[in-house]
């Protein structure tokens, strides 16, 4: 059995540990469309979240090039960014009809490639149920990301019809944030 003592020296050893595993520094890529600030806020929230245990995030929106509507589906896209030079990343973007935003849709169908990143997912719903339309998004969110190669580590669904709206926001980026810790390395 372990003495008072060894018991401390463990736990301090297990500190350590937690401490180096926090050193590794991530560049971690947020690309987002947001139509009317409800993603936005996820991930400016995020970002700070982030920023605060050591790594570097870039936030990245889409611009749509020439006539954009809501609810379109092919959406050209100015200087799409560019995932390569990132560790990890972030896509969020909201439903749209039940579906996936059209402008995260046809950016994740011509990014050239997201092998071997891990891929956190947020989405943005106007209901205040995930059943109607957060989780199917999710779902296509989750499908691209995979087809081009991407690992999707886990998601979060904002609503915002919600009475915790603001609770609701805090917690994703805290989750996001916790997802993108969680594995590091593990590819
Ligand atoms: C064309 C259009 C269709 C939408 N369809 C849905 C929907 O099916 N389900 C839902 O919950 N919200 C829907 N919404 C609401 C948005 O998902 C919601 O306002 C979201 O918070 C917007 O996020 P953003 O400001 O980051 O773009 C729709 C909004 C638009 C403009």
């Amino acid at each position: 059995m372990l003495g008072a003592l060894e018991v401390a020296a463990v736990s301090g050893t297990q500190a350590q540990h937690a401490q180096s595993f926090r050193r590794i520094k991530l560049k971690i890529g947020i690309v987002i469309f947001s139509r009317t600030g409800h993603t936005l806020s996820v991930v400016t929230k995020l970002v700070e979240n982030l920023a605060a245990v050591g790594h570097t995030a870039t936030l990245e929106q889409l611009k749509p090039v020439g006539r954009f509507a809501p609810g379109m589906r092919e959406v050209p896209l100015e200087a799409p960014p560019d995932p390569a030079p990132y560790d990890a990343l972030v896509f969020g973007a909201a439903v749209e009809g039940g579906m996936l935003s059209g402008a995260m849709t046809s950016y994740l169908k011509q990014v050239p490639s997201l092998q071997g990143k891990r891929v956190a997912c947020l989405v943005a719903q106007g209901f205040p149920f995930s059943s109607w339309g957060g989780v199917q998004s999710v779902a296509q969110m989750k499908a691209l990301v995979e087809a081009k190669g991407g690992r999707v580590v886990g998601s979060s669904i904002v609503h915002r019809m919600s009475l915790r709206r603001a609770r609701e926001v805090a917690e994703a980026a805290e989750h996001l944030a916790a997802l993108l810790e969680v594995g590091q390395g593990a590819g």
